[in-house]
């Protein structure tokens, strides 16, 4: 009978059998009598033993890594004492050539390495995305965003899927991309906040997970051009349920992912040691955040290099290196609240009696910081109008945003996560370049 065709993945129900298998050799292992072949196709990694006159035949082709193969054997559990991707592996019978790959200069094996310069990887994203690595962060993206819809299904919060093309700013207009739309002017959208806001009274509760656009010329660890951006906006809340359901929201997708068998594990292997974090959050007055950076001499930095460093004031902006510093110190999840007014949007909603501060919310994690920001908003609609005023925003275009206030206003509230940067603490990465299938920063838009 013909070897039924099985994916790495799937081959624990198939030990003891005959099997055909198809994929890219991963690495080789070359010896007198017998040659070991890691062989990947995605949904894992298998070991190949080829013995006798099957190894003359590997050299007639030029096998080396990148080749794509098909081959049949005898799947066996490993031998006792020895370790094998699975725990089993297959002892070939036959196998045949389906796609060569170059040797020499061009091997796959000579194009980067672990030395080589990080620009070298980026530019070959496309090679580099075969490497064991980055395919484990995109493994666990995966399972990050399948948990996060998972975990709003479960919590009755409703996906939809709004546009990219916009024509209102919803964070400042410095970072807009703009273009030209038929004769008119429009944007790449820098959030869906506006949209998810005006489904409330026909869907309830909503998120998305749409890629936001941001044309400031940032270049950190954090910042990228374009990124995926997790949304959700609750109606009928206060400030404190929106906090609860944040923390909500990361600890019960944190559970799910580390449950998974296939993700779990990639998360303790790219992140040795990680544990869901402790409830409840750590929470933190930006007004005690200030006190905090001035008690450990983390300096406030004008963006102007030339004016010398000096102790943070209330009303200034916690730049990104202060918030890290301070991040890093405390070492937890921390809620940082109540920013002032002036340095947040048109929209968000005063503390009543603290009018100047805001019922704002970014969540910080050691090694990245600001997380997810978010806010209640404003409900009224004079309110709404002062604000558009106060920040110099003509408000006729944001007309169906207005109208959300007319019609039957509510209390509520919403959030924005970068899954780049969650994704860079889940799994300890250095930047958030390495969470994208394909980065996208300022000047780099290729592959
Ligand atoms: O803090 P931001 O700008 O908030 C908003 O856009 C709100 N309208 C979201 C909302 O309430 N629905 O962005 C939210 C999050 C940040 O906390 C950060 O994680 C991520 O989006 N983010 C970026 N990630 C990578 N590169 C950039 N340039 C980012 N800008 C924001
Ligand atoms: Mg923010």
């Amino acid at each position: 009978a013909r070897a039924e065709k099985v994916k790495i993945g799937q081959l624990e129900a198939h030990r003891g059998s005959r099997v055909r298998v198809f994929g890219w050799v991963h690495r080789l292992r070359v010896q007198s009598q017998m040659t070991f072949i890691t062989l990947r196709d995605g949904t894992g990694y298998l070991q190949l033993v080829l013995a006798g006159d099957l190894v003359k035949t590997l050299d007639a082709f030029d096998l080396v890594t990148e080749c794509t193969i098909e081959v049949t054997g005898d799947l066996k559990q490993v031998p006792e004492g020895k370790t094998a991707p699975g725990g089993h592996e297959l002892v070939a019978d036959w196998w045949r050539m389906i796609g060569k790959a170059p040797t020499g200069v061009d091997a796959y094996a000579s194009l980067f390495n672990e030395k080589s310069d990080l620009s070298v990887r980026q530019n070959l994203r496309h090679l580099d995305l075969r490497a064991e690595t980055p395919a484990a962060i995109m493994k666990v993206r995966a399972a990050v965003l399948s948990a996060f819809r998972a975990v709003y299904s479960k919590h009755t919060v409703m996906e939809v899927t709004p546009p990219c093309i916009v024509q209102t700013s919803v964070e400042g207009g410095a970072s807009l991309f703009k273009f030209n739309y038929y004769g008119q002017e429009a944007y790449l959208t820098q959030s869906s906040q506006l949209y998810l806001e005006t489904c409330l009274p026909s869907l309830g509760d909503v998120f998305c997970v749409q890629e936001s656009f941001r044309a400031e010329n940032s270049h950190t660890r954090r910042h990228l051009a374009e990124y995926t951006h997790l949304e959700a906006e609750l109606a009928f809340i206060d400030f404190k349920d929106l906090m609860d359901h944040i923390e909500t929201m990361i600890c019960e997708v944190v559970d799910m992912v580390l449950a998974d068998p296939i993700a779990g594990k990639l998360v303790q292997e790219l992140n040795p040691g990680f544990k869901a974090p402790a409830r409840p959050f750590k929470r933190l007055d930006y007004k005690d955040a200030i006190a905090f950076l001035n008690e450990h001499d983390i300096l406030f930095q004008d963006d102007d290099p030339a004016v010398p460093p000096r102790p943070h004031q209330i009303g200034d902006d916690i730049a990104e290196a202060a918030e890290r510093k301070m991040t890093d110190m405390l070492n937890v999840p921390i809620f940082l609240m109540n920013f002032p007014k002036h340095l947040k949007s048109f929209y968000m909603k005063k503390i009543e009696g603290d009018e100047e501060f805001t019922e704002s919310v970014d969540v910080l994690m050691p090694n990245v910081g600001e997380i997810v920001g978010g806010s209640m908003r404003i409900s009224d609609i004079d309110e709404l109008m002062e604000g558009y005023k106060r920040e110099g925003i003509p408000s006729d275009p944001y007309y169906w945003f207005t109208d959300q206030r007319k019609y039957g206003t509510s209390e509520h509230g919403g959030y924005g996560l970068g899954v780049e940067r969650f994704l860079a603490w889940l799994t300890n990465r250095w930047t958030v370049r390495e969470c994208q299938l394909y980065g996208r920063w300022p000047g780099h838009a290729a592959p």
